[in-house]
């Protein structure tokens, strides 16, 4: 294997066995799974619909592949009580049973964000911001009913998602919890969540705040929730990354400032976008008109290595990190089901994950495998010293 490796180059020959390797029923050409790989040096994890789980094949793969799971949209406060007071926990309680019979842990996405919040939480029926006291009864009536009904079955909640700003000179986005309550609106829903579940882990979920404007943000809100007494046990750097932005180096600066802050680190909603974009990060509303749609027919062989070789970077990384990077969760499971085939633009065919649509696995899975496989990467269980 090695002379075959020098010969080829590990990512051609990791292609040439793929193709030569039928379904096994192992997803890839080795007989290790991500969650063989990982061990129990940290979680590796998917965002699952509860709907793909009627697909035996996908079920099949999940199950064998992962070791914990997220709710990429059925745990979100509009799924469960988009009316108030009639909570919906069928879709998200079929997750969590999955998740049950096949010892997979699970990770609650999420108690609060902009997107996909029933308006009557925050708004009057005008569009005006609701007085913030009754706009905290109504975050802590969501919170306390969800994270009891979770409670045993989810480990750890995104608490709240995507608080921090994008724009220069603004910390926090204005949102309609954040125009009724007020800035303290995040100690808030970390309190309620706490108050809730005692044992639930607590975490900040956010994206591109491994760069420096967003990250020192970051710190700074890390900072007001410890010195306000709030428990928060870690911040989850989503990771919607493309093939050569953010430097890795980027990402491994930021992940050692969090640490030092006494936080662990997730990257929670893990993909690579091959396809050409306007802006980086995950903000939905961010959409784009004129764009091209250049791997209809599927992703040529030198940006498939690319993809191979960014993702054996990245996981390189996580592993050197391990202790302080205590999970890592992709976006979805195969490039079918992934969320950027709609965005910034709608319908392309984008293949940021590890599978394929046929559910073959991609060169990029057996990077990530021997990335996960590497013993030889240095353990980091302390917090790095900066
Ligand atoms: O449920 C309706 C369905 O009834 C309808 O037929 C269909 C028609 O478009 O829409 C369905 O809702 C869609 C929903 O996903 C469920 O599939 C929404 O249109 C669509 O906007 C929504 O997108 C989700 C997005 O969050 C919403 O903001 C993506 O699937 C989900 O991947 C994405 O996840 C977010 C994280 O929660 C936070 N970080 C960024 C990440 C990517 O945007």
């Amino acid at each position: 294997m090695q002379i075959l490796k020098l010969l080829f180059g590990s990512a051609l020959l990791a292609m040439m066995m793929n193709h030569a390797t039928p379904a096994n029923g192992q997803d890839g050409p080795s007989a290790a799974t991500l969650r063989q790989a990982a061990g129990d040096r940290m979680l590796i994890g998917a965002a699952i619909m509860s709907r793909q789980l009627d697909n035996a094949e996908l079920a099949g793969l999940i199950a064998r592949q992962f070791n914990s799971l997220t709710g990429e949209n059925e745990f979100k406060p509009d799924s469960l009580q988009h009316e108030r007071g009639k909570f919906t926990f069928a879709a998200a309680d079929k997750i969590a049973d999955f998740a049950q019979k096949n010892g997979m842990k699970l990770i609650g996405h999420n108690l609060l964000w902009h997107q996909q919040t029933p308006p009557w939480m925050f708004v009057d029926d005008k569009k005006k911001p609701l007085p913030r006291d009754q706009a905290l009864a109504n975050l802590k009536q969501h919170i306390d009913a969800v994270v009891k009904h979770f409670h045993g079955k989810v480990i750890g909640w995104d608490v709240v998602n995507e608080a921090i700003s994008d724009k220069e000179g603004e910390y926090l986005r204005p949102t309609p919890a954040q125009k009724a309550i007020g800035d303290d609106y995040i100690i808030k829903a970390f309190e309620f969540a706490h108050a809730a579940d005692p044992d639930v882990q607590l975490y900040y979920n956010d994206y591109s705040i491994e760069g420096p404007g967003k990250r020192e943000k970051t710190i700074r809100l890390i900072k007001e929730l410890k010195a306000a007494g709030v428990k928060i046990d870690a911040v989850g750097i989503q990771g919607h990354w493309l093939l050569e932005q953010p430097a890795t180096q980027v990402i491994d600066d930021a992940i050692r400032a969090f640490a030092d802050l006494g936080v662990k680190v997730m990257i929670t909603e893990l993909d690579v976008d091959v396809l050409p974009r306007q802006h980086a990060g995950a903000d939905v509303s961010a959409t784009q008109r004129s764009v091209t749609d250049p791997y209809k027919r599927g992703l040529p062989p030198q940006i498939q290595e690319k993809l191979a070789r960014r993702y054996r970077e990245l996981f390189e990384l996580f592993s050197r990190r391990q202790g302080t990077v205590t999970r890592v969760t992709f976006w979805g499971t195969h490039d079918g089901a992934s969320w950027l085939n709609n965005w910034p633009a709608r319908s392309r065919t984008n293949h940021p994950l590890l599978w394929d649509r046929q559910l073959q696995p991609k060169p990029a899975f057996t990077a990530v495998i021997e990335a996960l496989s590497d013993r030889s990467a240095p353990a980091s269980s302390a917090p790095a010293s900066r």
